[in-house]
């Protein structure tokens, strides 16, 4: 162990005249051995003694400027309905959406991914790229109202059209990946024709991103950006979701196509896999159960991250603070932060208005 002050004659503290220094401080200091970088030199508490220390110490911070608001936009409803197992979150009528973007602008956040629940499905999910469809018809009217005032993001995927809610093309009963892709490059072309910003394909079929992205440069919607469900696990946080968008396959599971959720390997090819398909924006989701793959996406990529916290993950939270078992501010604030400081850019979550809410009362 390196002596620190005693070595040298000259850099001791002597006590001269009219200077009282305590002999046991005094040998303390002269007679220090130890390392500075641990107790006693070292105190971590000393960073946590006030509120304005901390708060000048805080390493993340979370900004309404991330966060992403999830829509559920139904065709032949006149109301908007509660979606039953995620409270406080609804499905809405065309006619009432943009009354609900007005509320959620106001809050600050400035980007909504749509969802559109239709009121045809068929084995082949056409209504899904028609133009008259409902997320097309829905983001036109919001673009119309608010330009560039809004992002608006589309997930592109078929399981709310098809009548088995797969997220593709069925051939010999099973989802057929190449079928699917010349479906989600219409999907994703409309989406762009209608005015969305983005367009984020979620069906894990390989190739997807590569597809979108020549089909929409053909097209001449070089500016449409592409964020990638890059590393979209099968996950049972999803339950929430097909309560809320009808759309629990009707046979089998999504065990062909969405990841495994034990390979951490297998998520960064994916990742790697849509940054050379020309991805603009690369996602992990769900969320808090995945940080460790977010922390990897950053580390292996200099693109944006988006992480998407599941309905499934609201839920939670929300049943809990229902219950008061937690506290819905804290713990709302506590993951979403830590979903960020894994290191997620974008952070896709239900919990979004409340989060805008809080961020805009609290300091954070
Ligand atoms: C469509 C899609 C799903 C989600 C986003 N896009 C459902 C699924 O894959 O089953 C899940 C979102 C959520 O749970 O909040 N493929
Ligand atoms: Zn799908």
């Amino acid at each position: 162990m390196k002596k620190y002050s005693a070595a040298a004659e000259d850099s001791t503290i002597q006590e001269s005249q009219g200077n009282n220094i305590n002999d046991d401080i005094k040998n303390i200091i002269n007679n220090f051995t130890g390392s500075y970088n641990a107790f006693p030199k070292m105190r971590l508490r000393r960073l946590r003694k006030s509120e304005a220390i901390r708060d000048l110490l805080q390493e993340t911070h979370l900004s309404v400027k991330d966060l992403v608001f999830p829509l559920f936009v139904q065709e032949g409803i006149d109301e908007r309905i509660e979606i039953e197992s995620m409270p406080g979150i609804f499905r809405f009528p065309i006619g009432e959406t943009l009354k609900e973007i007005e509320e959620i602008v106001s809050l600050g956040v400035r980007s909504i991914v749509l969802f559109g629940i239709p009121s045809k499905k068929n084995d082949t999910g056409d209504i899904s790229f028609d133009n008259n469809g409902i997320v097309q018809k829905a983001t036109k009217m919001i673009k119309d109202a608010f330009g560039d005032k809004l992002v608006v993001i589309t997930d592109v995927c078929l399981c709310q059209y098809t009548s088995h809610s797969h997220c593709g093309i069925i051939k010999n009963n099973k989802v057929d990946n190449d079928h699917t892709l010349s479906t989600l490059s219409k999907i994703a072309l409309s989406h762009a024709i209608a005015g969305a910003d983005i367009v984020a394909p979620s069906a894990m079929m390989d190739g997807q991103v590569k597809t979108l992205r020549d089909t929409l440069d053909r097209n001449d919607y070089q500016d449409t950006l592409i964020m990638g469900y890059s590393a979209k696990q099968a996950s049972s946080f999803f339950s929430p979701f097909r309560d809320a968008a009808h759309s629990l396959p009707s046979f089998g599971n999504r065990l062909s196509y969405q990841m495994p959720f034990t390979n951490s390997r297998e998520a960064r090819r994916e990742i790697m896999a849509d940054m050379e398909e020309g991805a603009d924006i690369l996602m992990v989701k769900p969320a808090i159960p995945n940080l460790d793959l977010i922390y990897t996406a950053k580390q292996t990529s200099l693109h944006p991250i988006a992480a998407y916290s599941v309905s499934g993950e609201y839920s939670m939270i929300k049943a809990a603070s229902i219950n008061n078992w937690v506290d819905e501010v804290a713990a709302v604030t506590e993951l979403l932060t830590s979903i960020k400081r894994a290191g997620a850019d974008i952070i896709i979550s239900y919990h979004a208005k409340k989060m805008a809410e809080i961020l805009a009362c609290k300091k954070n």
